[in-house]
Formats: structure tokens, sequence, C-alpha cells
């Protein structure tokens, strides 16, 4: 029910012409959303694929916070490090080094045009709606239009530039990015994705992976600065589990049950998207609903991926989060590795 109404004709400023994964028939979405879960960079084990970019980026931000003697604009440094993490496992470069050839000012790289697309993600035109106001263009569609023609040229050229890579590759072609998944499976012919799709599948995995894991960090890190024994006691927990030494790596997540007792309270009292579902902390359901108190986790099997109807943070069924495992991965990383670092 819910894939149907998320199909009904909404038309976000910046548009794709309806090529995007938000909004795209269930057909072709469920066949694609297999596709990339069998395929064999998604499977079983992706995050030894992962893992040193991950590290790299996560490298990078804590030496941005050592060297401004941990004075930084977290926010930034964090959409910073997400942007290199998620550009990185999609197109195998950091989309703030990519610029349009015809445009060589920093602020037309991919990374800022996809900043202002995120700006403009969900905004709906009025005059889509009422034509007889579109002469206002109170939402700016005309730059909406502008930006996505700049992003779809950038797209277009480094879908090219791959498509000639692979074909000097040769015949056996194994997938080292989304990029390649998308490319082989728009090879396949009972999928057919276009090049339009392509680029619009690729443009949502920024506007859906960036805001979403920038904001659940910054959020916990807001909490535990108001709540220094909450922040003291992570810190206690990942020394002894991890040490000073060494970066927390995916595989400590594990054990690390207070860290994620402290995400999931973060995303029980900040969900990124309130509006998808009834999402206000309720008082039959939590004991003290706006208390910012990890510890309610610790003796409960609650998870953040669905099943539990209480928390969820990533949308449930069909329509889910595809980017569950890998968002959620990053946000204990980023966050845990910030905490050893003090
Ligand atoms: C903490 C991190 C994240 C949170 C909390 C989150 C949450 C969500 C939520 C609530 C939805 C809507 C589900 C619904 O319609 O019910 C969604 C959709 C989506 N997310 Fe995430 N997300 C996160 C990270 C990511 C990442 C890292 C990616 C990709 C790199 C991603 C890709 C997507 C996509 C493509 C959709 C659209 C799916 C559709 O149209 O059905 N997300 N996410």
């Amino acid at each position: 029910m819910r894939s149907h109404i998320s199909c009904s004709p909404t038309i976000p400023v910046v548009s794709f012409e309806r090529e995007e994964l938000l909004s795209a028939p269930p057909g072709l979405y469920f066949k694609f959303h297999h596709r990339l879960r069998t395929a064999e960079l998604f499977s079983a084990k992706p995050f030894h694929f992962f893992q040193p970019i991950i590290n790299d980026e996560i490298r990078s931000l804590l030496q941005v916070v050592a060297d401004n003697a941990g004075c930084v604009h977290i926010r930034k440094e964090l959409y910073d490090a997400t942007f290199c993490i998620i550009s990185r496992i999609a197109i195998s470069r950091r989309a703030k080094d990519l610029r349009s050839p015809s445009q060589n000012d920093h602020s037309s790289s991919l990374q800022n045009l996809l900043i202002d697309s995120i700006d403009l993600l969900g905004v709906q035109n009025i005059g889509d709606y009422k034509p007889c106001l579109a002469w206002m263009d109170l939402q700016g569609a005309k730059r909406a239009k502008a930006i996505s023609t700049k992003i779809k040229s950038m797209w277009q050229q480094i879908i090219d530039d791959r498509r000639r890579t692979r074909l000097t590759r040769g015949s056996e072609i194994k997938d080292s990015d989304f990029l390649d998944v998308l490319l082989t499976a728009s090879a396949q012919d009972d999928l057919q994705l276009s090049d339009l799709a392509i680029k619009a599948v690729l443009t949502n995995m920024f506007d859906a992976g960036i805001d979403s894991s920038t904001l659940t960090v910054e959020w916990a890190i807001a909490e535990l600065l108001v709540h220094p024994r909450i922040l003291q006691k992570a810190q206690q927990k990942l020394e002894e589990v991890v040490g000073a030494i060494r970066l927390v790596q995916e595989s400590d997540i594990v054990r690390l049950p207070y860290l994620r007792a402290i995400i999931k309270e973060t995303m029980r009292l900040h969900p990124i998207a309130p509006l998808f579902m009834p999402h206000t902390v309720d008082s039959k359901v939590w004991k003290d609903p706006l208390r910012f108190y990890p510890e309610r986790f610790l003796d409960s099997n609650m998870e953040v991926r669905g099943q539990d109807f209480e928390l969820l943070p990533f949308g449930s069924a069909r329509r889910a989060c595809p980017g569950l495992a890998f968002g959620l991965n990053n946000v204990h990383l980023m966050l845990s590795n910030l905490l050893i670092c003090h």
C-alpha cells in the first residue's frame, strides 16, 4: 500500500523526469532492488569492501578535528566526510574533485551542485499544480532546472567515461563500485535501466544518504555534550573494547552495546524523517519519552531494522531505506571514532 502511495503524483522541483527511485513505479523499483541485493558488491559481506574507504575518510575527518584543536564546524566536516564516503563508493571518486570542464570554479563541483539539489529536495513546485502561478516561480524552479541540467551532464560524462573503461577491461568485468553495478544491471535485458534512470539513482543516493547520516551523528554529539555522564560512559566503554590507539572498525560494533544504544536513542528522539510515519515519541510506548536515556535499550532486543514498530528510523517493509546497513554502519563508525579521539 505504502509503495503505491509513494508513487502518487508529487513532483519535486528538482526532477529527473520521474525516474527517481523515490517515485519509481513498484514493478521496476522492486526488480531493481532485487538486482542490487543480489549484486556481488552488495551481497553478504560488503563491508570488507567499503571499510578501507570509510577508514580513510574518517582518518581525514579526525585529522581536521586535530588540526583545529577540536574546534570545528562539526556539521560541515561530517557532511564533507559523508559526501566523500558515498561518492567513493558510488563512483570511486570524490564528488568535490569533479568539475565539468566548462565550469571550472569551485562552486560548480559535483559536490556543490548535489548540495544545492539536496536543499531543494522535496520542494513542491506550485506552478506544477496551478499553472497560472508558474510565472512567479515561487520555489525557484528555474534555478532548480539549471542545477538539475548541470548534474545530469556531469553524470553523463562520468557514465560515458566508465563505459569506455569497461570496454578496455574486457568481458571479465568485476563490479568495483555502485556505478559498475548499475551499468551491469542496465546491460541486462529484463531491467533496461536508461541512462536517465542511472543518473537519477546516483543522485538519489546522495539526496537520501547525506543528510540522514550527518544529522544522526550531529544529534548524537549534541545529546552527548549536554549529558556528560553518558559521554563519559561511552568513552570508557570504547576504551575498554578498542583502546585508544586504533580506529574503531565495523567488526567492533557488535561488542559495543552502549554505543549501539546511543545511536538507537538518538534515532528514537530525533528521527530524520519524522513525517514519513507517525514518529512522535509516545508516552504509551516509552517511559520518560523525551529523556535521552540510552540505557533503555540495554536490556531490550529492539532493533531499528523495521521489525519493531515502536522504532522505525529507516521506515519498514518494501520501501524501507535501502541504505540501512551501510548508513547504520557509517553513523556508528563516525560517532565512535570521534569519541575515542577526545
Ligand atoms: C542514518 C542513516 C539513514 C537513515 C536514518 C535513513 C532513513 C531513511 C528513511 C526513513 C527512508 C524512507 C523510508 C520510507 O519511505 O518509509 C529512506 C529512504 C531511502 N534511503 Fe535512507 N536513511 C539513511 C541512510 C541512507 C544511505 C547512506 C543511503 C544510500 C547511500 C540511503 C538511501 C535511501 C534511498 C535511495 C531511499 C529511497 C527508498 C525509496 O524510495 O523507497 N539512505 N531512508
